[in-house]
């Protein structure tokens, strides 16, 4: 039996957890605060301690014996996880300090794509100070503005005009205001279109794709209210969404393979882990936003509990390079809810005891996945971030949507989510919208 080690705390790793363990790893959890989850799967093989603290974590894998370690979050993977670990004999999933710029600057990453041609890039040009921030701003023109700090910001710090930003002030103060920070950042064009996300599996130059899937960042029903690390996610049954066709795909992955190689060209180093394209399709095609060095979260739920594979055999051809498609998933629809505390992301009720009922969730055939909470004397708690997430898995999305909102219910507390993830209305609304920028 394989020991492997998960590093990180959320539902991302939960379910990473589950397929390591379905593949027959003996699990292993390093996490900065405990995940019910991954203590169950782990049998209580577990630390709880800071994810960036390196000593600690390659202490404990030297203690368990680890064969491999998985990384899910991307805080201790742009600080160099990796290139520690792998110092110390433990082999990993998940790309070194260097390759990981690809989630970690977003500066690094525009320059690649402009330096390597890669299609799917967009107009942008980085910045320390605000020389020259006024004469771009009117090359792009104001209302078609994106704002990004270069470094990691856990999905805060990117505003958009329209959004964020709705004045030529309001971008000027914000560029000013990341100035006296110290912050570089990008000013990019603004893309009209549907977003969806691609994850796929690098072994250094072999990328395979996983299902599509698209994510809700919207606190509440049809888009509204504020940002969160993602409400939800859906996939259908064909891998593809009903917007984005298999040329589309086709297209992205071409684009993921070359810069997994413009990576290794410009820094030497093999891109190895998960990469995670974050793109739009737009009235001028395909448009990629941003690459992420890990899994989604939400969207690894969606793509490995459809795997038909073995995962820990996956994760060693990762590492050793040898990656082929002699896995695939299952052509069934996913729909995942995250059930977050009142007041989420504003002001969120923590601490609030909630209620599981394990055995109807798994009559219903609904799976979850723990997020943000604590487990005390047995009991489940919120704390200030996302609660649960509840996957549904069905022949069909309307079925899989089902699923998951009867799954809901299984769980009482003072909690809410997004009823309308998944449902057909929602579906056609987007359809309509791409229609909308396709005539
Ligand atoms: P990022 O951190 O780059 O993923 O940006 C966060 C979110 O901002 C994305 O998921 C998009 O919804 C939005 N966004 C980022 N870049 C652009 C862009 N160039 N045009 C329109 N929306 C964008
Ligand atoms: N779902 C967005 C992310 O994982 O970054």
């Amino acid at each position: 039996m394989q020991n492997v080690l998960i590093i990180g705390h959320g539902a991302r790793e939960h379910v990473i957890g589950e397929s390591l363990v379905n593949s027959g790893a003996n699990l292993y959890a390093f996490m900065s605060s405990k995940n019910a989850g991954l203590e169950d799967l782990s049998n209580g093989r577990i630390k709880v301690h800071s994810e960036t603290d390196f000593k600690e974590i390659i202490d404990f894998s030297n203690e368990s014996n680890i064969d491999f370690a998985v990384i899910g979050p991307e805080a201790p993977l742009v600080v160099g996880i990796v290139d520690a670990l792998e110092r110390n004999g433990i082999p990993c999933v998940g790309p070194s300090i260097e390759a990981a710029q690809l989630e970690g600057s977003k500066i690094f990453t525009r320059t690649l794509l402009e330096k390597y041609k890669i299609t799917s890039n967009i107009k942008s040009k980085s910045f320390k100070s605000m020389q020259d921030v006024e004469s771009y701003i009117k090359d792009l023109n104001e209302e078609n503005i994106v704002v990004k700090p270069d470094g990691l910001t856990g999905g805060k710090g990117v505003k958009v005009y329209g959004d964020h930003l709705f004045s030529k002030r309001d971008i000027l103060d914000y560029c000013q205001a990341l100035v006296n920070q110290k912050a570089s950042f990008l000013l990019e064009e603004k893309l009209e279109g549907e977003e969806f996300t691609l994850q796929t599996f690098v072994d250094g130059k072999n990328v395979i794709g996983t299902p599509l899937v698209q994510d809700h960042k919207r606190a509440y029903e049809g888009d509204t209210g504020p940002n969160t690390g993602g409400m939800g996610s859906y996939s259908m049954e064909d891998h593809l969404m009903p917007f984005i066709n298999q040329n589309d795909i086709n297209l992205a992955l071409e684009d993921i393979k070359k810069t997994v190689a413009a990576v290794k060209a410009e820094t030497g180093v093999k891109y190895k882990g998960f990469l995670y394209g974050g793109f739009m399709k737009t009235a001028e095609g395909l448009k990629l936003i941003e690459f992420n060095s890990r899994l989604g979260d939400p969207e690894a739920m969606n793509v490995l509990p459809l795997l038909n594979g073995n995962f820990v055999d996956i994760c060693w051809s990762i590492i050793n390079g040898n990656l082929s498609q002699n896995f695939n998933f299952k052509n069934q629809a996913t729909v995942c809810k995250y059930l977050a505390p009142e007041g989420y992301p504003v002001n969120p009720k923590k601490d609030q005891q909630i209620k599981i009922d394990g055995e109807k969730l798994k009559t219903i055939g609904a799976k979850y996945y723990y997020a943000s909470v604590y487990r005390e004397n047995n009991n489940i708690y919120t704390t200030s971030s996302r609660a649960m997430g509840i996957l549904g898995i069905a022949d069909d999305l309307q079925k899989a949507e089902q699923i998951a909102e009867e799954g809901v219910k299984c769980v009482e507390g003072q909690l809410f989510h997004r009823k309308d993830i998944g449902t057909l209305k929602l579906l056609q609304k987007r359809i309509e919208h791409m229609n909308s920028l396709l005539i």
